[in-house]
């Protein structure tokens, strides 16, 4: 039997589906014909939840970059692959052709050897918005390294942390990079990471803002130049590694119930296939299209959805630099206009800051092109989902609201687009081949529509994670020993009166702010560190832009006399550990916090009063001193 490697119509999906369940082998060997290998695999699928081992394409041979460049080269040589929007309006914006990206990929691949990275070695990616950042990514592919990019928000300590776990021995970075009105000085910040990095052997600079940077001898080396000396070579070939199906592709850091970040593992094959194959059918891919995802490179949104989905499928990605509020509300569509985007792909967080201007911003631009919108990384407020669906596409074209995860490669639960049905702040039905079951805190499955559980996925899809970096024990604990024979996912979901999947939001330590996600533990960690704090807790409140806050218990033993200035000190802290990203949006600082005799924090009772939930506490009379509860209640902010 073979299928369609686009699905057509619901009924085609129905069936589709079903197929992908039942042999879920001849699945997903039929999609994988559809790539260039350099050897086929033995076997496809080889798996065991229990010792959390998963094999995809067992003995294949492929190369990632070759699959995204070289492959299209014959037929859309001549096709942009890469648009490129600068930050700012006035700058002009920059088109990369296949024949194009594929030639600067090669380059930089020549500068990578050059400079000592060989297969197998990690190399830190962390620069702006900027196609040198997909380049190099690509780069690292076509020769086997395997990248690691850290999102630019992200500290000097929070870039050690993460190097220091992957031994890096290259980083890649720029001078500086733009958002708003900003200039980051991200090569700085890596200056103040390095020192604790005894792995880093070279520190490739890109050029961009001109933000003045000091060079390293031996160790710092520009871009430039570096690309400039394999052009006077004549610029030689650079034949795509062949990599086994299971190589790792990437790292990518996310954020745990553990204090310590984790690197989620993306292994060569299936990645490739499932970031294709849910980028061609989630938004539909025609040859023609400009794909317009907005989400930053250093999430897996940014990886699956700005580079590798797109450009294995041979699409146009669109990608921008700046931020959608800069230099006013209109950014985002004045892109889509001139560049006649045909998706437009975002985060919930960056259309609730847009429905805080007026549409004026919205009026005179020229949507026309777009077929398809599309949200992910958190959950979608119905009040965002209208105002996106009548604005953006005037009512009229598909809103998908797409469900997925670091650990997941790609989107899992979500809409094709104009294909299967929408819903409002609903991701609905799952992609072919994934099978999410819910189940009750005791790990049992409820059948039937209209129950609500946490969120399990019962059977390996090839985009899954493969281990977390250099500890494959924590992998397998984090996911798959909490519920027998599944993956866990950590959210908490619905299937409606339809059958349909509604996510809820996380059911573990995990925040999500404005669809950047932040471990409790992580924030609490660096809270604890500055002088005076003896102790803290954090917990999620809902926020109208950032879809949750970040709301700080503090027990503080200094001196007290300025409480603003306090807590903009340890703001400060927070910012300089992990980034400006985890700054709590309040402070309250208590006598102490809720603990049963035990010693365990009550959060559940610090959630409650952060969401203003006073009357709904629960039983407090367990409490090694429910006094506190009064207390907190009435200091409330
Ligand atoms: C949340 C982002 C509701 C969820 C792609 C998940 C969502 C976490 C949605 C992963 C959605 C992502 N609706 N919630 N459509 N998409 N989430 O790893 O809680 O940055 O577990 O990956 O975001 O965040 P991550």
């Amino acid at each position: 039997m073979s299928y369609p490697y686009q699905i057509q119509s619901y009924e085609q999906y129905r069936s589709v589906y079903a197929e992908s369940i039942h042999h879920p082998e001849a699945f997903w060997a039929g999609v994988a014909g559809h790539f260039s290998w350099h050897k086929k695999w033995e076997q496809v699928l080889e798996w065991d939840f229990k010792t959390a081992h998963i094999a995809w394409f067992k003995g294949a041979q492929l190369n990632v970059a070759e699959n995204c460049l070289d492959r299209h080269l014959a037929a859309k040589g001549d096709q942009p692959a890469l648009i490129w929007e600068p930050n700012d309006p006035e700058d002009a914006s920059r088109t990369l052709t296949y024949t194009e990206l594929h030639h600067k990929v090669m380059q930089f691949a020549h500068v990578l050897k050059n400079n000592g990275v060989s297969k197998g070695d990690r190399v830190c990616i962390y620069m702006g918005m900027i196609p040198e950042l997909v380049i190099a990514m690509l780069a690292c592919a076509r020769i086997g390294a395997v990248h690691s990019v850290i999102f630019g928000g992200f500290s000097a300590q929070s870039i050690a942390d993460r190097i220091q776990d992957a031994e890096a021995n290259t980083v890649i970075t720029c001078d500086g990079a733009y958002r708003g009105n900003k200039v980051i000085p991200l090569k700085s910040t890596i200056d103040d990471a390095l020192p604790f990095c005894p792995s880093v052997k070279k520190v490739i600079v890109c050029t961009h803002t001109r933000t003045p940077v000091s060079m390293l001898k031996g160790r710092d080396i520009w871009w430039e130049d570096e690309v400039a000396l394999v052009a006077e070579q004549g610029n030689p070939y650079i034949a795509p590694e062949s990599m086994d199906a299971e190589d790792t592709l990437f790292i990518l850091y996310t954020s745990g119930s553990t204090g310590k970040p984790k690197g989620v593992v993306h292994t060569t094959a299936g990645y490739l296939v499932w970031a294709n194959y849910t980028f061609v059918n989630v938004f539909q891919y025609r040859q023609g299209d400009v794909h317009f995802c907005t989400a930053d490179i250093g999430w897996i949104t940014g990886h699956t959805s700005v580079v590798y989905g797109p450009l294995s499928a041979g699409a146009t990605t669109l990608m921008y630099e700046g931020i959608p509020t800069w230099p006013d509300a209109g950014r985002l569509w004045e892109i889509v206009e001139k560049h006649k985007a045909t998706t437009l792909f975002t985060a919930p967080t960056a259309i609730r800051s847009l429905m805080g201007f007026n549409t004026e911003f919205l009026k005179d631009k020229d949507l026309s092109s777009l077929k398809t919108l599309g949200t992910a990384g958190e959950p979608i407020n119905s009040e965002a989902w209208h105002w996106f669906h009548k604005n953006a596409g005037k009512s009229s074209i598909p809103l998908v609201d797409t469900w997925w995860q670091t650990e997941t490669g790609g989107p899992m639960i979500g809409s094709l687009s104009g294909v299967t049905p929408t819903k409002v702040s609903c991701a609905t039905l799952p992609m072919p081949g994934i099978q999410p079951v819910l189940v009750d805190e005791q790990g049992h499955i409820l059948e039937g529509n209209d129950v609500s559980g946490n969120l399990c996925i019962k059977f390996p899809w090839p985009g899954m994670l493969r281990t977390t970096y250099g500890d494959h024990e924590r992998f397998r604990q984090t996911y798959f020993s909490t519920y027998e024979n599944m993956y866990f996912t950590g959210d908490g979901c619905m299937r409606d009166e339809e059958g349909f999947y509604k996510i809820t939001g996380r059911v573990d330590d995990v925040l999500n702010v404005s669809g950047h996600r932040l471990g409790t533990a992580e924030v609490e960690n660096a809270i604890n560190m500055h002088l005076g704090v003896v102790e803290s807790a954090i917990v999620g409140y809902p926020h109208d832009v950032k879809g949750e806050g970040i709301y700080a218990y503090i027990v503080y033993k200094g001196h007290e006399d300025e409480d603003n200035l306090t807590r903009q000190d340890i703001a400060l802290t927070v910012s300089r550990i992990i980034g400006p990203i985890a700054k709590p949006d309040k402070i309250q600082f208590v006598r102490d916090l809720p603990k049963t005799r035990s010693g365990k924090i009550m959060r559940r009772i610090l959630r409650k009063i952060a969401e203003g939930e006073l009357n709904q506490l629960g039983d407090t009379s367990t409490l090694l001193d429910p006094t506190v509860v009064e207390e907190i209640k009435s200091g409330r902010l």
